[in-house]
């Protein structure tokens, strides 16, 4: 996770954020503390309403400070982006950290040509002539799988498909070869073959522009598949937190193994799976102790009065979770056998 000397690529620290409503304050996140670094792709999983988006809201400082507090740091390679002036923040937005949605209208223009727009942004950021934008943003469009690039180019986004929409507003982010990529949930609204093809992309993206990848998605194959680190959330907090392999082979606390014990996999029968009862709570009043207390089927006496704080494991990754190190692991070795068995 953290780098071995010097500063991480992305450290947040400690970050709380509250929205001040009419009908009170929404603890959106709560504490949250993770890294990234150049060539790791964190996947950040969840229910709805965990915190994800927000979080990665406050990352690309586009949250309305008037009506969110913010707390806690928010490092790219060690400068807090928190403390940026807003010209300081678009500087960094966009060209060292940069964000693809769900809906590539967020960022593609109707009225104006793909090519031209992703041009466009070239020049917001450098200082080229209007030729070389153009040829980089058919080097972008390219890259991101356009075929005839050259002639697409000239597109309306109407023109192009979904999945190609979603290409063009990847090379779009990619413009400034950002540091980061956020990517909120950027296949929910794709055809799964056209979703596969993205997922394909976006770890490409990585490799070949080295970039740190935050994929939010609530996909858990995807993140099986494409990332190096796992980050839980509820109720806007972390609930575990490390190494790929850990969370998908050693997961620690009842909220990640309820999330594992619903994913429909390729070697599980659908009548296996089980979704997690009730849900999730809201964030205007939570319950006090463990967000997850309610739902969770090992609640004990301290988890709806204290607040579990994430620590280390043996195993090496991080949960938040008052069950014992002993208890969990007998848990988890259940089961893995109950599967095996089925
Ligand atoms: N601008 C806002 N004002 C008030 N509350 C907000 C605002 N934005 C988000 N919230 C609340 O913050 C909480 C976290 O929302 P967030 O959008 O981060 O969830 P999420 O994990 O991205 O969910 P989803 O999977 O549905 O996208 C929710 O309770 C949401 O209602
Ligand atoms: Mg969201």
């Amino acid at each position: 996770m953290a780098g071995l000397e010097g500063s991480s690529l992305l450290e947040v620290r400690d970050l709380s954020v509250r929205f001040r409503t009419r009908d009170g304050v929404v603890q959106a996140v709560s504490n949250l503390s993770f890294t990234l670094e150049r060539g790791e792709t964190l996947g950040v999983v969840g229910e709805s309403g965990s915190g994800k988006s927000v979080t990665s809201l406050a990352i690309m400082g586009l949250l309305n400070r008037n009506f969110a507090d913010i707390t806690g740091e928010i490092l790219f390679e060690g400068r807090d982006l928190l403390k940026l002036s807003p010209a300081e923040l678009r500087k960094v937005r966009g060209k060292d950290v940069s964000m693809i949605f769900q809906d590539p209208f967020a960022c593609l223009h109707p009225m104006y040509r793909v090519g031209s727009q992703i041009a466009e942004a070239v020049r917001a950021h450098s200082d080229v002539s209007k030729s070389v934008a153009n040829a980089r943003a058919v080097e972008l469009l390219d890259a991101v799988g356009i075929p005839n690039a050259a002639v697409r180019a000239r597109d309306y986004p109407h023109q192009f498909s979904g999945g190609m929409r979603q290409r063009a507003m990847i090379a779009m982010a990619l413009v400034h070869n950002p540091a980061v990529l956020i990517a909120d949930e950027p296949t929910t609204a794709l055809d799964v073959t056209v979703q596969a093809q993205i997922v394909e992309l976006i770890d490409k993206v990585k490799r070949d522009f080295n970039v740190g990848v935050m994929l939010i998605t609530h996909d858990l194959g995807v993140v099986a598949e494409t990332a190096s680190h796992v980050l839980v959330m509820y109720g806007g907090r972390a609930m575990e937190y490390g190494p790929s392999y850990e969370i998908f082979h050693a997961a620690q606390h009842p909220y990640a193994w309820g999330l594992l014990e619903s994913m429909p996999r390729v070697d599980r029968k659908l009548d296996v799976l089980i979704p997690i009862e009730g849900s999730p709570p809201s964030l205007l009043n939570p319950p006090p102790g463990c967000p997850f207390n309610p739902r969770c089927k090992y609640r004990f006496d301290v988890c709806d009065k204290q607040s579990p704080k994430l620590v280390q494991l043996p195993g090496g990754h991080l949960d938040s979770c008052f069950l014992s190190a002993e208890r969990k692991q007998a848990e988890w070795r259940d089961k893995v056998s109950e599967e095996i068995a089925q």
